[in-house]
């Protein structure tokens, strides 16, 4: 990265480290076992890009809102993420050793204390709302937006490791189902629930969400590329994993050319449905490309 493309991305990544001191003063302060405390930071604080979180932020700006103002739904969706993240390293799913340069928290502590963790974390997310958002019909919105994030994301998963498809459906197809929910799912509820806090209108919100389902789709053919095309070291996670495990991905279907036309016609979705929102959107235009670059 050059000089310049530095500076935009610390400028775009701001918020995360607004929303890390958020995070850590609330699992400092509510009343845990130690133990699960210590492994609910391990997953939550370590380091991660925490893309979703700022997402929320830069949404809720987007639409004329104040980044304070999403504080607890970008802490929120963060503990879920970090929660798919421990569950997904799990033996029973992609058995990994090795998460954001560090040993997964099942080999960090243990297994039980993995999946304990995890399940913590989603209650803690929807708590977090409940107790901190004081506008109450916000509160349902953001938690509804949730509920369905969360839960269309455990799908994903189940599509991703269990692949019981129906024989009619293509690859393409199948592919599809499994990124939009596992991934996709988590990054569109991001971008919702900021438009949602920053007071999007209807139209708004629709095209915010359709920003958030071109990148939500984009992330994770990345995140498919880079499987293939960058090292263990690199990445902070075991390289080379999805060949190893038969797991359907964009390069496996298509080839790695197409994978990365793929997330081109993605960024130009993206772009497209932010069209008329002007100077406002200039973060989201960038986080996008910045998104689309990335290596890690
Ligand atoms: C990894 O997500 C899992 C996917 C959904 C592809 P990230 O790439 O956002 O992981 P961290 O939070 O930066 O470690
Ligand atoms: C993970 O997809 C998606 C979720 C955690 C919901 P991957 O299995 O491809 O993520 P990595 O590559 O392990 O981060
Ligand atoms: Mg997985
Ligand atoms: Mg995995
Ligand atoms: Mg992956």
């Amino acid at each position: 990265m050059n000089q310049s493309s530095t500076d935009v991305a610390s400028r775009l990544t701001e918020p995360a480290a607004m929303v890390e001191a958020y995070l850590d003063r609330f699992l400092t302060e509510r009343t845990l076992p130690q133990n699960l405390a210590n492994a609910m930071k391990y997953a939550v604080l370590g380091p991660g890009k925490r893309m979703r979180p700022i997402l929320v932020v830069r949404c809720c700006e987007a639409v004329g809102g104040k980044a304070e103002d999403a504080l607890p739904p970008a802490a929120a969706i963060e503990m879920i993420h970090a929660f798919s993240l421990v569950h997904d390293d799990l033996p029973a799913m992609d058995d990994d050793d090795l998460r954001r340069g560090r040993p997964t928290l099942h080999k960090h502590s243990n297994e039980a204390m993995a999946i304990l963790a995890g399940d913590g974390l989603m209650g803690l997310a929807f708590e977090l709302i409940v107790t901190r958002v004081a506008d109450s019909k916000l509160a349902m919105s953001l938690i509804e937006e949730l509920a369905v994030g969360t839960n269309d994301m455990v799908a994903g998963q189940v599509y991703d490791t269990l692949q019981d498809f129906d024989d009619s459906l293509a690859p393409l197809d199948r592919l599809k189902l499994i990124h939009r929910h596992k991934t996709g799912a988590l990054l569109r509820a991001s971008c919702r629930m900021g438009a949602m806090c920053g007071g999007a209108d209807e139209q708004t919100l629709a095209n915010v969400t359709a920003y958030g389902d071109a990148i939500g789709l984009m992330f994770q053919v990345v995140d498919d590329v880079l499987d293939v095309t960058q090292t263990t070291e690199h990445l902070g996670k075991t390289a080379g994993k999805d060949i190893e495990q038969d797991k359907l991905t964009y390069p496996a279907v298509m080839g790695l050319k197409e994978s990365k036309q793929q997330i081109e016609s993605l960024v130009a979705a993206a772009d497209k449905a932010l069209s008329g929102f002007g100077e406002s959107a200039k973060p989201l235009r960038e986080l996008c490309d910045y998104l689309a670059n990335r290596t890690r």
